[in-house]
């Protein structure tokens, strides 16, 4: 039987989690025909998967909406359909706002029911009815999600740990995601020899606070003879699950994103030296350098915790790159707390770091705050604390200059012969070649350091 040719175009908002679900969910749609396009004129069906962490998301996604409808009218007034779902942490929060105020909308899902996209589809196409479905459902959706996911390349992302149960009080995750829920390592090996079988050579553990990361250990009698028995307990944490995936062969690099403080554990400190594949870049989040504004955010740690967790990092990897998140203007903060986040930076020194003005979440603890800070008092920290960041990232960029790096290729660049990679610290770096690099790791001659990325010589092969 052929399948009908039909387009879905979908507009991925925020972080890696709703890239990694974005691309499931075209895997659950290639069963009923749909094949991505980058035009929404000419889809047959629109997804729109939203963020609610920081963006104004609910306006952001209502003027999308909008323009969406235009597409669908022109399409019915030729007698064709465009299926519009919107999926993710916005649909999640305001579901049925939405369909209230869009009801050409046809399909709203969160994001732990959108393995059942592919059915919710089935229906809207033949009853014309619409669809809402954003429960907390008692099944993991990584049991109905399917099996491929080809579309991935040499980077691929593996969502190990979803939602999130610290409850920081600028944060909607728990809301949205729903509580900490890790999948067993059987199904996350599994899933990692399928992308290595379909070209992955770099693996990124994905999860909202992947270090928190307590999956179901194998059972004995599914241990693969490749893999030695790593601990008996019944479950594993993310030190373990990184021995695991270590004995893969053909992962030539791991990674793993988003990290919490609280659950940096020693073991998981070790593996940063006992692991070569793991590469010596870390994200984890510090928010603010005020014990006052730490403590209101419920972050659960201090200045000096943190401190003492990048030392240890560093005895184990002396050249771990660093990163983190910063939000300025938390309800309180004053000169002095914002003083104190700018000194934590200069004494930490990161490689690369984001950084948000704080903003309010509807329905957090911090959105009940007295003392909002004033938004031009936010706008001046927010530009003092980046003016530092970008001086420090290029700080760092500079040492590497005239040294040698070992680089995994990823993609072609924009030009002719010109190919884009890694380096383990997470730089992005261009090489011409006649010879297709991707999928390589080669040594590489930093040339030149540009804001965000080098430009390299190829060396040879590693
Ligand atoms: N306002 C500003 N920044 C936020 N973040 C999360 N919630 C908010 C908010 N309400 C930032 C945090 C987090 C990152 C993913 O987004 O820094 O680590
Ligand atoms: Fe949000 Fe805090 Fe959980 Fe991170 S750890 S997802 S900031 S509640």
């Amino acid at each position: 039987m052929t399948l009908p040719d039909k387009k879905v175009f979908i507009k991925t908002y925020g972080c890696q989690m709703n890239v990694y679900d974005s691309n499931k969910m075209i895997d659950i749609l290639a069963p009923l025909g749909y094949t991505p396009t980058e035009r929404p004129e000419v889809a047959d069906m629109v997804v729109i998967n939203t963020c609610h962490i920081r963006e104004k998301a609910s306006e952001k996604t209502f003027s999308e909406l909008g323009r969406l409808s235009l597409f669908k009218k022109r399409k019915q007034a030729i007698g064709q359909d465009m299926v519009i779902a919107v999926t993710g942490c916005v649909a999640q929060a305001e579901g049925e706002e939405i369909q209230r105020r869009a009801p050409f909308v046809d399909i709203v899902v969160g994001p732990q029911t959108y393995h059942r996209l592919g059915a919710m589809v089935k229906d809207v196409l033949s009853t014309k009815k619409k669809n809402l479905d954003i429960e907390f459902p008692v099944e993991s959706k990584f049991d109905f999600l399917p099996e491929k996911s080809l579309i991935q390349g040499v980077s691929a992302f593996l969502s190990v740990q979803e939602g999130c149960d610290k409850f920081c009080s600028f944060c909607v995750v728990p809301y949205t995601r729903g509580v900490e829920y890790s999948r067993s390592v059987s199904d996350i090996l599994a899933e990692a020899q399928r992308l290595v079988d379909h070209g992955a050579r770099e693996i990124v553990l994905l999860g909202q606070n992947v270090n928190a990361y307590h999956g179901e250990a194998l059972s004995s009698n599914k241990i693969n003879e490749n893999l030695n028995n790593i601990g008996t307990q019944t479950e594993c944490n993310l030190a373990g699950l990184l021995k695991y995936l270590d004995k893969i062969e053909n992962i030539k690099r791991l990674r793993y994103t988003t990290s919490h403080p609280l659950d940096m554990t020693q073991d998981l400190i070790n593996v940063h030296q006992s692991i070569e594949k793991l590469m010596p870049f870390l994200h984890l989040p510090v928010q603010s350098g005020s014990n006052a504004v730490l403590q209101r955010m419920n972050r659960q740690y201090s200045v000096d915790d943190y401190y003492k967790i990048i030392n240890e990092l560093r005895k184990v990897r002396s050249d771990l790159a660093l990163s983190s998140d910063f939000i300025v203007g938390f309800p309180g903060e004053t000169d002095r707390d914002f003083k104190q986040t700018i000194e934590l930076i200069q004494n930490i020194e990161f490689a690369q770091a984001y950084s948000f003005k704080y903003s309010i979440r509807p329905g957090t603890p911090g959105s009940l705050m007295d003392d909002q800070v004033e938004e031009h008092v936010k706008t001046e920290r927010l530009e003092e604390l980046q003016a530092l960041l970008k001086q420090q990232q290029k700080n760092y960029n500079q040492k590497f200059v005239h040294q040698k790096l070992p680089v995994l290729f990823e993609k072609q660049g924009k030009y002719k012969n010109q190919y884009v990679g890694k380096t383990p610290y997470m730089q992005s770096v261009h090489v011409e070649s006649k010879e297709n690099l991707i999928g390589h790791l080669k040594e590489i001659w930093i040339a030149e350091s540009h804001s965000n990325s080098f430009k390299g010589q190829l060396m040879g092969d590693m």
